[in-house]
């Protein structure tokens, strides 16, 4: 077990390079099934996400080489079907992209539930009936979800009750090689679904639409390997964005796409910190008060319900009174009882909280309950002056390349270190 240590109040200064997005990074990969041929996908984020997700191929039966740190080499040709391991699959979401994925090339699917962070439950049942629609029997025995398409899938009018980012994705997947015109109606508009649809259709599929809440699927009878960069992470710059205002420095995140974070610039403006935007950059200048606002979290290109705790974070040093209402997920506050060890004053109401500013958070010992609770325990670490120290880090590890490195190198004092035995032992 390890845990990372802060040594907080200190500013930022710099440049922090983002990396490739988490959330685009894992659906490609389970898409190179599709391509049933070698693909190389670069700009991939060092995270333990996509370490499983590689994990998760070469145990299907994919050839996987790295050929740097942020480039593998995927051969999909031999992917043996239903053969994702159990235990890997069950412990993280993006693994049920290898149900669409299957479904489209084998005509048959089999996977494990998935989990992922807890943030209430988190039913699948838009890509049950996405699947349903395309031909699928969908069965669940034994904690796998099992789907049999006798003629194969065949396309479909799909209208999803809800804009749901995976259950886009996995119907997108499905229906890449079904026979005839899938569209989906009410789909979800994330970046990572229209950086998807250019992999799909670089390897040949025809997709037309991502980016709207219409989209058009033809099937192809055969796709082929590619080249392909992923696109940068829209969370981990917005983090390093809020990083900047609360420790009250001026940073530049670069390796951006500017367009992507317009809400949460917009929100930081509004809080009275000033943003400069640049072609591939965002500079944050934190150095003055900042005060409080209202955020609803919504699907893109609404407010990012992935940062609802670092704008959590900010907010519990806000002047005045803020408030978040949550408009994605049941139970994402899980953060608020950290962070209030750390000295903020946040009520908490089923999705909504109210922050009522302090002037300074303190330092405090706390844990990382989600990665995105991990990394605002994080930003109330940098600002809190003294020792903080952040446990279950390996939430963090899920989604942020060398989140300590890079801080580091912005000026932080901030660690990694291993926990001694015996605290590990009395933890449990
Ligand atoms: N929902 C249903 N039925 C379904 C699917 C979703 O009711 O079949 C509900 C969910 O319970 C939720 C809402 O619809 O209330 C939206 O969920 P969505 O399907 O969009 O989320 P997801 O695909 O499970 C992905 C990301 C999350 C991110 C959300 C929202 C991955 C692997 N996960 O989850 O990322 O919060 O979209 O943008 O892509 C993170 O990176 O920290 C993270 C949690």
């Amino acid at each position: 077990m390890e845990r990372i240590v802060i040594n907080g109040g200190r500013p930022l200064y710099g440049e922090i390079e983002v990396s490739g997005m988490k959330n685009a990074a894992l659906p490609i990969l389970f898409a190179t099934i599709l391509a049933e041929d070698t693909c190389i996908i670069e700009n991939l984020p060092e995270i333990s996400d996509v370490s499983d997700s590689l994990e998760i191929l070469r145990c299907m039966g994919a050839e996987i080489k790295m050929l740097d740190r942020t480039t593998v080499k995927i051969d999909t040709s031999n992917i043996i079907c239903g053969s994702a391991p159990y235990d890997l699959a069950r412990n993280m979401r993006g693994s049920y992209y290898v149900l669409g994925a299957e479904l489209s090339r084998f005509g048959r699917a089999k996977a494990a539930a998935p989990g992922g962070d807890d943030f209430g439950v988190r039913p699948i049942d838009q890509h049950i009936k996405g699947f349903k629609a395309l031909g699928a029997v969908v069965d669940t025995n034994g904690g796998c979800v099992i789907c049999e398409c006798r003629e194969g899938p065949k396309g479909a009018n799909i209208y999803m009750d809800i804009e749901s980012v995976g259950a886009t994705i996995n119907i997108m997947l499905a229906a890449s090689k079904a026979e005839g015109m899938t569209v989906i109606d009410n789909a979800a508009r994330e970046p990572h679904i229209v950086d998807l649809a250019n992999f799909l259709n670089s390897c040949g599929a025809d997709i037309t639409g991502a980016g709207t809440d219409v989209i058009k699927i033809r099937g192809v009878k055969r796709m082929h390997g590619v080249t392909y960069a992923i696109i940068p992470d829209m969370i981990e710059a917005g983090t390093y964005m809020i990083a900047a205002a609360a420790t009250k420095s001026k940073l530049t995140v670069t390796n951006v796409i500017p367009k992507h974070l317009e809400s949460i610039t917009a929100k930081l403006q509004e809080m009275g910190i000033a943003v400069e935007v640049g072609d591939e950059s965002i500079t944050v200048d934190g150095r003055r008060t900042f005060y409080a606002t209202k955020v609803k979290t919504l699907p893109y290109p609404g407010f990012p319900t992935d940062l609802n705790a670092q704008i959590g974070a900010l907010m519990s040093m806000a002047e005045g009174v803020s408030m978040i209402s949550e408009g994605v997920f049941d139970n994402r506050f899980r953060y608020a009882a950290e962070l209030t060890r750390m000295g903020a004053d946040i009520k908490v109401d089923g999705r909504i909280a109210v922050f009522n500013g302090v002037r300074a958070l303190k330092p405090a010992t706390v844990k990382a309950v989600d990665i995105r609770a991990g990394a605002a325990m994080v930003i109330a670490g940098l600002s809190a002056k003294g020792k903080t120290t952040i446990e279950d880090v390996h939430h963090i590890e899920r989604g942020y390349e060398n989140l300590v490195g890079k801080l580091c190198n912005a000026g932080a004092d901030i660690r990694k270190e291993l926990v001694p035995d015996e605290v590990a032992v009395k933890a449990n």
